[in-house]
C-alpha cells in the first residue's frame, strides 16, 4: 500500500474539529475519526501524544521475575529494554548501544549482562558499560559517561509502567483510584502462565476497543460465549488514566460452557459479587486486561502500521492456582477459551479495519453497551490536541 503524504493543514484543520467534537459524556460524543485508524502519516502524532508522554503500561511486573530476566520492546518508536537487575529492581533503558547505536537485546530471555552483538561493548544490568575492547586510542574516553540511557520505570498493583517524559508526572496521581479499584483481585499475587506475541492485521486502538465493550457479543461470540455476560455494571467514576467496568458472569468467564467444571479456585481477597464476575479495565493508552473471580487475561497493542499491530497477551491466575498439582491441565481450558473469543474477534476487526480506511467513512456514535470506548476516545481526543496544539 503506497503511504500516503504528510497531513496536509487542510486535512489537519479537519482532524481538530473531528477531534474536538468528542466530549466527556459517550453519550453525547463522536467517535475518533476514522483517519486515526487508518491513515500512517498520523501515527508520528499519535506515538508521540500518547506513547511518549506520561505513563505506559508494560504489563504485570512478575513476568521479570529472576534478576536477568528481559524482554526488549518497542513502544512509540523507542526501543526498549526492561531488565530486572542483580539487586532484584526492575529497569528500562534504551535498546541503543552507547558505541554506534545497534540495537542490543532481542526478544525475551535471561541474561548475565547485556553485551552488544555488534563489537562487543558490554553493559552490566545496572546498564553500567563494563566492557570496552580496544578503545585504548579514545582521548577522554570515561566510561561512565557511556552507560546505557535510562528510563523511569515504576511498578504499582503488581504492574510496571515506563515514561520517557524528563520529568514524568507522579504515578500514583496518574493512577488514581486504579490500586483501590482492583485491590480485591490482588494483581501482585498473580502468576503468568502464559505470553504470547503476535501481529493482528487491523489498528491497535480497534484491537482493544472490542475488548472493552459489551455490544459485539451477541455478533461476534453468540455461541461461545455470549451466554456468560448479562447486563453489566456502568463504568466507574474514578479518578486516573484509565477505564474500568465490573460485570457479573453466569459462570466462569474464562472457560467455555463445556468446561466450566475445570474452573480454578476463587481469589482469596474476592467477596460478595466479585466472586463471579469480571472487572474489565483499559489502563490508557494501550494495555487492557479482564480480571476474572479465578483468572487475568491481559493484552497490550502496539502500532506497527496503521493498520497493522503487534500484540502481546499474558495470562495469569493466583499463586495458590498455579501450585495446585492439576493446574497445568485445568489452565489449558483457560488457553482454549480466550483463544477462542481472539479468533472469532480477528475477522471482524480486519473487516472493520477495511471499512475505516474507505474515504467517506465518518466519525460514529456509541450506544449504551459501549461507555468504555467512548470514554478512551474522549482522552484520546485530550492527548491528541494537545499535541497538536503544541506542534502548532
Ligand atoms: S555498536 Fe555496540 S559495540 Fe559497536
Ligand atoms: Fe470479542
Amino acid at each position: 500500500m503506497a503511504m500516503r503524504a504528510a497531513p496536509t493543514s487542510t486535512s489537519l484543520e479537519r482532524l481538530r474539529r473531528d477531534l474536538d467534537r468528542i466530549g466527556p459524556q459517550p453519550e453525547a460524543s463522536h467517535g475518533i475519526p476514522p483517519e486515526c485508524y487508518a491513515d500512517d502519516t498520523l501515527l508520528p502524532l499519535e506515538r508521540a501524544a500518547l506513547l511518549r508522554r506520561g505513563w505506559v503500561a508494560l504489563g504485570l511486573a512478575g513476568r521479570w521475575r529472576e534478576p536477568g530476566d528481559y524482554a526488549a520492546f518497542e513502544i512509540g518508536g523507542v526501543p526498549l529494554i526492561v531488565v530486572r537487575s542483580r539487586a532484584g529492581e526492575l529497569k528500562a533503558f534504551a535498546n541503543s548501544c552507547r558505541h554506534r547505536g545497534s540495537e542490543l537485546l532481542a526478544g525475551s530471555g535471561n541474561c548475565r549482562k547485556i553485551r552488544c552483538p555488534f563489537h562487543w561493548w558490554t553493559y552490566d544490568l545496572d546498564g553500567r558499560l563494563r566492557v570496552y575492547p580496544r578503545m585504548e586510542t579514545a582521548r577522554d574516553f570515561d566510561p561512565a559517561d557511556y552507560g546505557l540511557v535510562e528510563f523511569a520505570l515504576a511498578c504499582r498493583d503488581g504492574l510496571a509502567f515506563v515514561s520517557f517524559d524528563d520529568d514524568p508526572p507522579p504515578i500514583d496521581a496518574w493512577l488514581g483510584d486504579f490500586g483501590e479499584l482492583h485491590a480485591p483481585w490482588r494483581l501482585a499475587d498473580l502468576v503468568v502462565t502464559r505470553l504470547r506475541e503476535f501481529d493482528v492485521d487491523c489498528n491497535w486502538k480497534t484491537f482493544i476497543e472490542v475488548f472493552n465493550e459489551y455490544y459485539h457479543l451477541p455478533a461476534v461470540h453468540p455461541d461461545s460465549i455470549n451466554w456468560l455476560y448479562p447486563e453489566p455494571d456502568p463504568p466507574e467514576k474514578a479518578s486516573g488514566e484509565f477505564v474500568t467496568q465490573f460485570g457479573p458472569t453466569e459462570g466462569a468467564a474464562a472457560l467455555l460452557a463445556g468446561a466450566q467444571e475445570e474452573a480454578l479456585p476463587v481469589g482469596e481477597g474476592l467477596e460478595g459479587r466479585y466472586r463471579l464476575g469480571t472487572r474489565y479495565t483499559w489502563i490508557f493508552p494501550n494495555l487492557t486486561f479482564a480480571a476474572s473471580q479465578d483468572s487475568l487475561w491481559m493484552y497490550q497493542a502496539m502500532p506497527l502500521a496503521a493498520n497493522r499491530s503487534r500484540i502481546v497477551q499474558t495470562v495469569a491466575f493466583p499463586s495458590a492456582s498455579v501450585a495446585l498439582d492439576d493446574f497445568e491441565q485445568r489452565a489449558e481450558h483457560y488457553y482454549r477459551r480466550i483463544d477462542a473469543a481472539l479468533d472469532e474477534d480477528l475477522p471482524f476487526l480486519i473487516r472493520q479495519q477495511r471499512g475505516l480506511a474507505s474515504p467517506f467513512a465518518r466519525p460514529g456514535r456509541f450506544g449504551a453497551l459501549e461507555p468504555c470506548v467512548g470514554k478512551f476516545a474522549f482522552w484520546y481526543a485530550q492527548r491528541m490536541l494537545a499535541e497538536l496544539a503544541i506542534g502548532g
